[in-house]
């Protein structure tokens, strides 16, 4: 074992405080709302906006907005568009042991309120990304979190033990849920024991923080969250997308070159938060909420459904600078609802659930 500390599990976040947040106030977080401001200061709000800083399994958050594997590639396009620093962290694309091409085109899908992708993971393979891309990641000094995928047990341990000790790299999420791949993926992440099995080799060779991308294309995700766990995780990413497809009618096939793809998006976004809801209520980890986030007040939904942070994905192929706007927005929805500080949201519904509604409280 390469580590007895990093088998400890992180405490989970929630539930919060006693009696905190529970201002009635009128709302920034009313939808839209911060939209299109145009600034993002590095302290959204300033001294006197709430506090968002986050601990993620022991890494450190200046905020809780990270930006989602694969939506964000290795980051030098985005880094045109905004200043990195902006971001709470950065989650890589999935990264396997080979370079990989990826799948046939076409490989993406407008659907309505949604996005399919079978991009098949296409890229360049970690000892690229070690050289190449996680330097260019570091001078931005935000936590690098490497997403890796494969598509034997040895491949998730030759990758994790690559990227132990490489300098920038904060944590590993540890990817069982890629729906567009013929083996390996989501063909672990479907079942307890084998995604188990994945995390425990990860675990035997690093002692960085483990994340691991459940899929949502499971019965029971509690069952897959619970044997991560016990396997080493110290942190749980949900969800990754649902696997669908397209029709071109015109050429009387399928859309997508794989056929079938992932959903993501404000479509999924509903299944998404019953699954951090159910998730955060039966283990004690902490949870990146992931799942058609295009707002502040999306972010706000998911911290309280337990999330201890959030994951931007598809918003950004909308709009490029959807992460840093959603860090402004959700600075001033917090602030908007009374709550001085991130941490005191994570988990907040899951305790007003267990209390009658007041009367003459009006439910939204
Ligand atoms: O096709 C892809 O590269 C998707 C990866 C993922 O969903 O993890």
């Amino acid at each position: 074992m390469a580590c007895e500390e990093g088998l400890e599990h992180g405490a989970g976040a929630w539930p919060c405080e006693e009696g905190r947040g529970q201002g009635a106030g009128a709302s920034a977080c009313e939808e839209g709302a911060g939209q299109g401001a145009g600034a993002w200061p590095a302290g959204p709000l300033g001294p006197a906006g709430p506090d968002l800083r986050a601990d993620l399994a022991g890494i450190p958050l200046a905020n809780p907005v990270l930006v989602a594997s694969g939506t964000f590639g290795y980051g030098r396009e985005m880094a045109r568009w905004f200043d990195l620093r902006l971001v709470g962290g950065i989650v890589t694309k999935g990264t396997t042991l080979a370079p990989r091409a990826g799948n046939p085109p076409p490989r993406i899908a407008e659907t309505p309120a949604g996005l399919l992708n079978s991009i098949g993971l296409e890229n360049p393979g970690v000892e690229t990304v070690i050289r190449e891309e996680i330097p260019f990641l570091r001078q931005f000094g935000v936590p690098i979190i490497v997403n890796i995928a494969g598509e034997r047990v040895e491949e998730y341990a030759a990758l994790a033990a690559k990227l132990d000790g490489v300098e920038g790299v904060s944590g590993l999420e540890v990817n069982v849920s890629c729906p567009n791949v013929r083996a390996g993926g989501m063909l672990f992440g479907t079942d307890p024991a084998a995604s188990a099995a994945v995390v425990r080799a990860v675990r035997a060779v690093t002692c960085l923080p483990l994340l691991v991308k459940l899929t949502p294309n499971v019965t029971d995700i509690v069952a897959v969250a619970r044997a991560a766990r016990e396997a080493g995780a110290d942190a749980l990413t949900l969800i990754n997308t649902l696997k669908g497809m397209a029709i071109d009618v015109r050429r009387r096939r399928p859309l997508l070159g794989a056929i079938s793809g992932g959903l993501s998006g404000p479509a999924i976004k509903p299944v998404a938060l019953r699954m951090v809801w159910e998730v955060a209520a039966a283990v004690d980890l902490p949870i990146v909420g992931c799942g058609g986030i295009m707002t502040g007040r999306d972010a706000v939904e998911f911290l309280l459904a337990g999330a201890t942070v959030v994951a931007v994905g598809s918003a950004t192929l909308v709009d490029p600078l959807a992460a840093p706007r959603i860090v402004t927005e959700m600075a001033a929805c917090l602030a908007g609802e009374g709550f001085r500080s991130v941490r005191e949201v994570v988990g907040l519904a899951h305790r007003a659930a267990l209390e009658p509604l007041a009367e003459g409280s009006e439910q939204s």
